[in-house]
């Protein structure tokens, strides 16, 4: 499969100064991965640990404080490379929107209240193809059409809708325009359950019937393993786990990772959910070794001091753990 997205060795600092006294947050700490056309890739952890840095560095759109120290991000659409980092603004810009389409989080709430929706499609379609006022409304009357949305909401104001018809308007008009490569962040937070459902099928259809790539974040398990065909596991900066979405359900290798399995809820089960232990770090002074030694039940002296590298588990799927790393090296070594 071709890769459309490449990042390598990324780091992105939070870099504050309040009272003469700078802070450094490294949000994102040496994280490299790689996007194929055509996949959902997910990127998991809890609240806190980078996942939105993460995509604002992935998008280019990064501004002060956060910075990027390190690393590089490559769109590939066709023969044609993208140098996120160090292209200049406009073709940035250009891309973003145009090839790529961002759905920030809480992005329900985007949508201007004193307009129509459908003028919101028209603002955003021609802001960016030179259209007419017409073929901009078509355009957005045939995206709500084939994502199976109410033509009519297109004559509604935001406030007329319900939560769950506003974030599925919002993510209607990031794909309006048919990018190649759609970020969403926590697309389905905040809404409940029987919304959820309809925004996760939603995402499903416009990755089937756009043939788009999409790399999804979200906290919540649950909606990974409806949508993602891989999962990267991010703990405080840093990727963990990666895997595909199979194996990241049935045969997790890093503790973190276990443990947020087993905080998910099973269906005819009603035994307690297992809740993590402790919070993540914070990160503008984060533990020694690996981050998560602290919280971290298989924990040893080493991984106090030396951060475990990632490893490969098997083809496809990667870890950063010192246990797993030394039970490879026993089953290698009989
Ligand atoms: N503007 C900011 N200034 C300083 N620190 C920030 C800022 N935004 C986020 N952070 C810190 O960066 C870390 C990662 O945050 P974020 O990427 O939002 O995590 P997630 O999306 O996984 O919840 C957190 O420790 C957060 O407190
Ligand atoms: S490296 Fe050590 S502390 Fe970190 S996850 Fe593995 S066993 Fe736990
Ligand atoms: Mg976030």
């Amino acid at each position: 499969m071709t890769t459309i997205v490449e990042a390598t060795n990324l780091r992105a600092h939070y870099i504050t100064r309040a009272y003469g006294v700078e802070r450094t947050v490294r949000a994102v700490d040496d994280i490299s991965l790689q996007v194929k056309e055509g996949e959902i890739y997910g990127i998991a952890g809890e609240s806190g640990c980078g996942k939105s840095t993460l995509l604002k560095v992935l998008l280019g759109a990064h501004r002060p404080p956060l910075t990027v120290v390190e690393g590089s991000v490559n769109y590939r659409f066709g023969d044609r490379q993208v140098d996120v980092l160090s292209s200049d603004e406009r073709i940035t810009r250009e891309v973003r929107w145009r090839e790529v389409s961002y759905i920030p989080q809480g992005s329900m709430h985007v949508l201007n209240p004193v307009r129509r929706i459908s003028s919101s499609f028209h603002d955003f379609i021609t802001a960016h193809q030179s259209v007419s006022k017409q073929e901009a409304y078509d355009l957005a009357r045939n995206c709500l059409r084939e994502l199976g949305l109410p033509e009519k909401v297109l004559s509604s104001y935001p406030h007329q809708l319900s939560g769950g018809m506003r974030q599925r308007v919002t993510i209607a008009l990031a794909t309006v325009l048919w990018p190649k490569l759609i970020f969403a962040d926590e697309p389905t937070t905040a809404l409940d359950v029987v919304v959820q459902r309809g925004v996760i099928q939603l995402l499903r259809d416009i990755q089937r019937t756009k043939g788009c790539t999409m790399v999804l974040i979200t906290h919540d398990m649950g909606v990974h393993a409806n949508l993602a065909d891989r999962i990267a596991v991010v703990y405080a900066g840093k990727i963990v786990e990666e895997a595909d979405t199979r194996t990241i359900l049935k045969n997790p290798r890093h503790p973190y990772t276990q443990y947020l399995i087993k905080s998910l809820p099973k269906l005819d089960d009603r035994t307690e959910r297992v809740s993590i232990p402790g919070r993540p770090p914070a990160l503008d002074n984060p533990p020694s070794g690996c981050r998560f030694h602290p919280r971290c039940p298989l924990a040893m002296d080493k991984c106090r001091t030396i951060d475990p590298s990632m490893i490969e588990v098997r083809p496809g799927h990667r870890a950063a753990c010192h246990v797993v790393a030394e039970e490879l090296i026993h089953v290698q070594t009989p």
